[in-house]
């Protein structure tokens, strides 16, 4: 069993689209994935489906019920902020350890779990604390999620840098593709590629749902379990 934590260049950039699609992936070929958005802003329990934690719970064929919601999300907030600030307009504290300490804690039997973060990797997230303290804090290596859009490859690199200054392996950049952009998907994938070293950049196009796509199925070998063991 191992973990893996999604992260962002920035918030849209594709993080529940890349977390879903790798659980599709791995369903396919029968493994186990659980999936957790412990923070959650901007939810609104009429529109579950919608929200990050809804979308996880679908894709793990799981049934958006309140026990469920409580057990990926526990901490659901609705002003569209970043989670310290979200909490704060409901006059609460996110608890720092508490966050590390629920992440720590769901392991259960599955191959994988993925833990999807929340907007970009230095998003502030308590009084004092950031995304990358948390992954820090876990020990857990990262999966950096990006866009293709003008000026994604210095948020990318700056992602990336932040992350390698803090010693957490990144084991693979996702380019979502923006679209309504100047610069191709490719030329950005290309473009990354020089500054990154040896890190696996997949390139995502723009689908129509994150069902299977090639894509997914690099980020299955790399995170899970080789194809070879399809069921
Ligand atoms: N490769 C893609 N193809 C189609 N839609 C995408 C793709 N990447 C992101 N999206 C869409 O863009 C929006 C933002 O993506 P999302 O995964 O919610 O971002 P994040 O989790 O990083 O905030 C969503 O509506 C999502 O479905
Ligand atoms: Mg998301």
């Amino acid at each position: 069993m191992s973990t893996i934590f999604v992260t962002g260049a920035g918030t849209d950039v594709g993080k529940t689209f890349v977390t879903c699609g790798l659980i599709a992936e791995l369903r396919r070929r029968g493994r186990a994935v659980a999936a957790f958005k412990p923070l959650a802003s901007g939810f609104d329990p009429a529109r579950a489906a919608a929200s990050d934690p809804g979308a996880l719970l679908t894709a793990m064929g799981e049934p958006i019920t309140s026990a469920n919601l409580d057990r990926i999300a526990p901490w659901r907030f609705a002003a569209p902020l970043a989670p310290d600030a979200a909490a704060a307009a409901e006059g609460k504290q996110v608890d720092f350890d508490a966050v590390v300490s629920f992440s720590r804690r769901v392991s259960g039997s599955a191959d994988l779990v993925v833990i999807e973060g929340v907007g970009g990797v230095m998003s502030p997230i308590a009084a004092r604390h950031t995304v990358i303290d948390w992954i820090s804090a876990l020990g857990s290596p990262a999966l950096l999620v990006t866009g293709s859009y003008l000026g994604a490859q210095s948020h990318a690199l700056t992602a990336l840098a932040a992350l390698r200054a803090r010693t957490i392996p990144v084991r693979a950049m996702v380019v979502s593709e923006t679209t309504d952009t100047t610069i191709s998907l490719a030329d950005t994938v290309r473009s990354l590629a020089r500054f990154t070293g040896s890190m696996p950049i997949v390139a995502l196009p723009r689908l129509a749902s994150s069902a299977l796509h090639p894509a997914f199925a690099t980020l299955g070998d790399l995170f899970c379990c080789d194809a070879a063991r399809v069921k």
